[in-house]
């Protein structure tokens, strides 16, 4: 086992290597822009839709929603897997956030876009939430203007804002140690004003009729994507299943689970469709998902927040 894993290992480098100098003629450079019109300056109805697995991009998106909101917008909003494609073309505004998972906004929030039926002229925002500041930020948002470009929406914002990394497998049981974590944790109150003044932005762009353009950035981590880099992660990564003995049946990790992993009754994971996003692992609160890397095992992001006591920082518009 150890021999087929090394062999892949040195596979995915040695295929890594080849491939180099083929890659930036198969990046996209094209310019991000409007390609029609903008539909109206007015808004009343606002979409704002996030996918959230720790809850960065959700305090994001809510002091989005509440800015909004106070200006008398109309807004729906939420997890954008629970949400009805068909409504968001209704609205005057569509927000879209994402956290950056390696490197990228992950595929199931594209593919969410992807699914959204034509929304000619309506403005369109981006946001991402990262946890490095060499995450590939900018170019993790511009993924999702991309698709919305093409379903004929205008682009008005992009933005992205620094959040804790909710990267598990830089957690290990008994690491004493925080290596990746910051202090202050983020986002804090500084990052929610740097959101509230996005919303500002971003309304202030369709009242004036402006419209934005972007650009990636040529760098090695957009290169990185080209190699899909969850799939050669998960080659470090052994014994992922789920742990009987401390499952409770609720449900949690199935719910997170973009793609359809997880099976309860045969306590198991699908190691070859699992994207490797450590969704179930970072929802569990009974520690009931197994993963382990250079045999230690992994812990998920709450209890690490927890066992480091560390504490998340609420947006003053979500205390009760
Ligand atoms: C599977 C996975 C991959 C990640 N990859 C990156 C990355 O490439 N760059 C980065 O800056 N942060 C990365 N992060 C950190 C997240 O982008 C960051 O913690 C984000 O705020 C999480 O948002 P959420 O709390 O809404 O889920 C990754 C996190 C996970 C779980
Ligand atoms: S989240 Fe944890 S306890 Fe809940 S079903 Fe999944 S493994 Fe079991
Ligand atoms: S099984 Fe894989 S894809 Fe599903 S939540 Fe867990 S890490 Fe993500």
């Amino acid at each position: 086992m150890d021999n087929r894993r090394c062999f892949l290992k040195k596979s995915a480098v040695i295929a890594a290597v080849t491939a180099f100098p083929v890659l930036p003629s198969c990046i996209t450079l094209n310019t991000i822009e409007a390609q029609v019109p903008l539909k109206s300056k007015e808004i009343k109805n606002a979409a704002v839709l996030w996918y959230s697995q720790s809850g960065n991009t959700e305090k994001c998106g809510k002091v989005l929603v509440k800015t909004f909101e106070k200006k008398g917008i109309k807004v729906i909003y939420g997890d954008l897997r629970d949400s009805d494609a068909s409504m968001v073309p209704t609205v005057d505004l569509i927000v879209i956030g994402s956290p950056v998972f390696y490197y990228d906004t992950p595929d199931f929030v594209k593919d969410f876009i992807q699914s959204l039926p034509d929304i000619s002229g309506i403005p369109v925002a981006a946001y991402v939430t990262f946890g490095g500041p060499e995450g590939n930020q900018h170019n993790a948002g511009c993924s999702m203007l991309e698709i919305l470009v093409k379903k004929n929406g205008v682009p008005v914002g992009l933005e992205s804002f620094m959040s804790i990394s909710s990267y598990s497998l830089s957690f290990k049981e008994n690491d004493a140690e925080i290596k990746t974590m910051q202090k202050p944790v983020l986002p804090d109150q500084n990052t929610y004003k740097k959101v509230r003044e996005y919303a500002g932005f971003i309304l202030s762009q369709v009242e004036k009729g402006s419209t934005s353009k972007f650009k990636r950035t040529l760098t090695l981590r957009e290169f990185s994507t080209y190699f899909g880099p969850e799939w050669w992660t998960k080659l470090t990564v052994d014994n992922h299943h789920i742990i009987e003995q401390n499952c409770v049946g609720c449900n949690a990790c199935v719910e997170k689970c973009p793609t359809d992993s997880i099976d309860l009754d045969s306590f198991s994971v699908n190691t070859d469709s699992c994207v490797l996003c450590f969704g179930c692992i970072n929802n569990c609160q009974y520690q009931a998902v197994n993963m382990e890397s250079n045999n230690k095992k992994l812990i998920g992001f709450h209890e690490y927040m927890e066992k480091n006591n560390l504490k998340f920082v609420l947006p003053n518009e979500l205390k009760t």
